[in-house]
């Protein structure tokens, strides 16, 4: 069923510099949930924090209840098993094939036999469509594909939990729409907690059951993926919706006037743009792969929200 992330009141700094402060929300097991934030807002500082990389200054971080800020080296060491990641680049060692970096973390942490690892490295391959690029090395390969070589790697020690640190980073948008696909799939098909950092809205619309909003130093919001899409919050509005006018500006943080000018602009209402509360489809998984048991309640919910708000379809 993957496991459940509960974060309460975390604050990490470095230095004097906080980067964001009293954190708490809940990853409900086996869901797909994704933390949007502009560029430097500390997304990749969260998720080091929650393989217990980073040591937060206050809160905690329990992972199937034990609190992973308290836990010494070996045993964090332990905890980590549970982790797939996927790094922003894929992480992967550019002097071996492949095949050679998705067995990895096998040969590393497991005593598994070669024929048993070639059995899983082959079997994550095919799941994420590698199959034949065994011997490229990942220099020649492209982006997308690196990026689907650090998901199989991710995946070996059938994580309870998989971590992408902006999966759709450096990737034209065809690519995206493929790895979004993959993710969907991947999280029907087997039993983990997903929780992708990003800045990309168009993935954020429609891949997570939970979306999460870090802004100047603060979770903004942090629910179900229909209760934010629809969201009158003016932060989470103006970021949901990629507008130019609200609190988040170019360089992040506007000066003060200019916020409380928008603002007052985004309350009557007069930058508001057909459909841009609109509910936007969830991706379904692909053919033959069934919905997980939760997207029944799921899409209740929807079309619930649908009838009280009388949100619009796009
Ligand atoms: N190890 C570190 N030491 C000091 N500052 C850091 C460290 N890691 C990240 N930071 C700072 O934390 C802030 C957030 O970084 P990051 O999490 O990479 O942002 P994002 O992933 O949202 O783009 C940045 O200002 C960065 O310089
Ligand atoms: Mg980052």
């Amino acid at each position: 069923m993957g496991v459940e992330i509960c974060v309460e009141g975390l604050t990490k700094s470095f230095g004097h510099q906080v980067i964001w402060q009293d954190v708490s929300l809940t990853l409900p097991a086996g869901e797909v949930s994704v933390m949007l934030g502009p560029s430097g807002t500390g997304k990749s500082v969260f998720l080091k924090t929650l393989v217990g990389l980073l040591k937060p200054d206050r809160g905690s971080v329990k992972i199937a209840g034990r609190d992973i800020t308290r836990l010494r080296e070996h045993e964090l060491y332990e905890v980590r098993k549970l982790f797939g990641v996927l790094f922003q680049d894929g992480a992967l060692f550019g002097s071996m094939n492949l095949y050679d970096n998705i067995a990895f973390p096998l040969r590393e942490h497991t005593r598994k036999s070669e024929s048993e690892i070639r059995r899983i490295v082959l079997e994550k391959m095919d799941m994420v469509g590698l199959i034949g690029s065994e011997p490229k090395l990942p220099g020649e390969i492209s982006g997308g594909m690196r990026k689907r070589a650090g998901l199989a790697r991710a995946l070996v020690l059938d994580p309870e939990i998989i971590l992408f640190d902006e999966p759709d980073s450096g990737l034209d948008p065809v690519r995206v729409a493929y790895l979004n696909q993959l993710i969907v799939d991947l999280n029907a098909q087997i039993d983990a907690t997903f929780l992708i950092v990003t800045h990309d809205i168009a993935s954020a619309r429609q891949v997570p059951d939970n979306i999460g909003l870090l802004f100047r130093r603060e979770l903004v919001m942090f629910g179900p993926r229909e209760e934010l899409l629809t969201s009158e919050e003016p932060v989470v509005r103006q970021f949901l919706n990629g507008r130019m006018q609200g609190p988040i500006g170019m360089a992040e943080e506007k000066d003060a006037a200019q916020v409380e000018q928008e603002l007052a602009q985004l309350g009557n209402g007069s930058t508001q743009t057909p459909g841009s509360q609109a509910l936007t489809p969830r991706l379904l998984p692909g053919p033959g792969i069934l919905r997980p048991p939760r997207w029944n309640a799921i899409a209740e919910r929807e079309a619930e929200l649908r009838r009280r708000k009388a949100v619009a379809d796009v």
